[in-house]
């Protein structure tokens, strides 16, 4: 039976811009244009204006986005990198998969991202970079990090996967480090039907790297290839349906923050749970890609909002250093833990309903009040 209030509802938003969505469509198939062609530069062009950056590299997924900037940035075999493990897979396994070594850190209680007090205790000879993840669309604390990133020469690789649109202090998500990730997986702020990803930057030796990387180590117009590569290309049609949907951007970010505001006052009641930080306009513009609370009854909570047609979704049950077949034990994350078995993400999407949400908040009432 479809859920009352799924987790996120794309046949709706599909409705909402079909006109637009049918024509880019129409547009690519009659058109014949499917690889690197101008509806990729197009799109490149208006997130690389978005974001204040120089460069955007348009890929087939924010997993590829992580490894290339790796590989681009010259990380390797004998080299460290520092992240999270209360992240997407796909962050520690570019680490792995570029041949370098992770080393995690714990996460803050406060917002679920790095905690940078226990950064520089991780640094070593061997480090050469941090990835700091931008988790639920809120952006890491990154003046104190960069600082720590400065003072020790480590590159920074932004996992912005998860915070198109989220600024600190004024600077959007992506326009920090070295290279910031995105990704447009269909639940993501601006998803596509099917897998996309971005890369941006404001080093031009970083992009000509990246966009060779991603097509097989080839140079457009040279018979000459750079070296080994990967297909690694954003689909033109993708491309297409995805710059539909970006102009859309601000206006969703605004919808989500909205609905966060709304889950936050009709929750702050229910002393048994522990709401994100409230929505500030001060140092973070949250973009709120999910609405995560946390409880001590999780899994009983998680049967009770299904049984009562809300789709719900854990990120993450099993912390990364908890995953056996990943050989990250002997890493001791105390607070990545207690929230590995505590949160849980409600419905977050701009075509989410005030009745909606409203019935949410309801739903969570009833529980704790039994
Ligand atoms: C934090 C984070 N990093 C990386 C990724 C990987 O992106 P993709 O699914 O596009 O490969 C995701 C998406 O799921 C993510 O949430």
């Amino acid at each position: 039976m479809p859920y009352k209030v799924p987790f996120v509802d794309y046949p709706c938003q599909y409705r909402n811009l079909k006109q637009e969505l049918d024509a880019a469509f129409t547009g690519i198939m009659s058109g014949g244009n499917f690889i690197l062609r101008e509806h990729v530069r197009r799109f490149e062009d208006n997130v690389a204006s978005f974001l204040g950056v120089k460069h955007a590299v348009g890929l087939n997924s924010g997993t590829d986005a992580l490894l290339l900037s790796l590989l681009a940035l010259g990380i390797g075999r004998g080299d460290e990198v520092i992240t999270v493990a209360h992240t997407f897979l796909a962050t520690v396994g570019a680490i792995v998969n570029c041949g370098a070594t992770p080393v995690l850190i714990d996460v803050s209680a406060a917002d679920h991202n790095m905690d940078i007090s226990q950064l520089e205790a991780a640094i070593t000879k061997r480090t050469k970079a941090i990835i700091p993840v931008h988790l639920n669309g809120r952006i890491c604390d990154m003046d104190p990090l960069m600082a720590i990133a400065r003072k020790h020469r480590l590159l920074v690789v932004e996992d912005a996967a998860q915070a198109l649109g989220a600024s600190y202090n004024g600077k959007k998500a992506g326009s920090f480090g070295d290279t910031s990730c995105y990704s447009f997986y269909p639940a993501k702020i601006l998803g596509t039907a099917g897998d996309g990803g971005m890369l941006t930057t404001n080093d031009d030796t970083t992009a000509e790297k990246v966009r060779a990387l991603r097509d097989n180590g080839r140079v457009m117009g040279q018979d000459e290839v750079v070296g080994y590569g990967f297909n690694s290309r954003l689909d033109n049609l993708h491309a297409a349906l995805l710059d539909v949907k970006f102009k859309h951007v601000p206006r969703w970010i605004e919808r989500r923050r909205q609905i966060a505001a709304r889950y936050q006052k009709g929750l702050a009641g229910i002393s048994q749970l522990r709401l994100p930080p409230p929505p500030e306009n001060g140092k973070y513009y949250d973009a709120y890609q999910n609405y995560v609370i946390r409880s001590s009854e999780r899994d009983r909570l998680v049967k009770y909002l299904k049984d009562s047609g809300v789709e719900i979704l854990v990120s993450w049950p099993i912390p990364m250093n908890r995953q056996k077949a990943l050989n990250l034990s002997h890493f001791r994350l105390p607070e990545t833990e207690r929230i590995s078995a505590e949160v849980l993400s409600l419905p977050m999407y701009p075509e989410l309903a005030d009745d909606k949400v409203d019935y949410v908040i309801d739903v969570l009432h009833n529980f704790h009040r039994k």
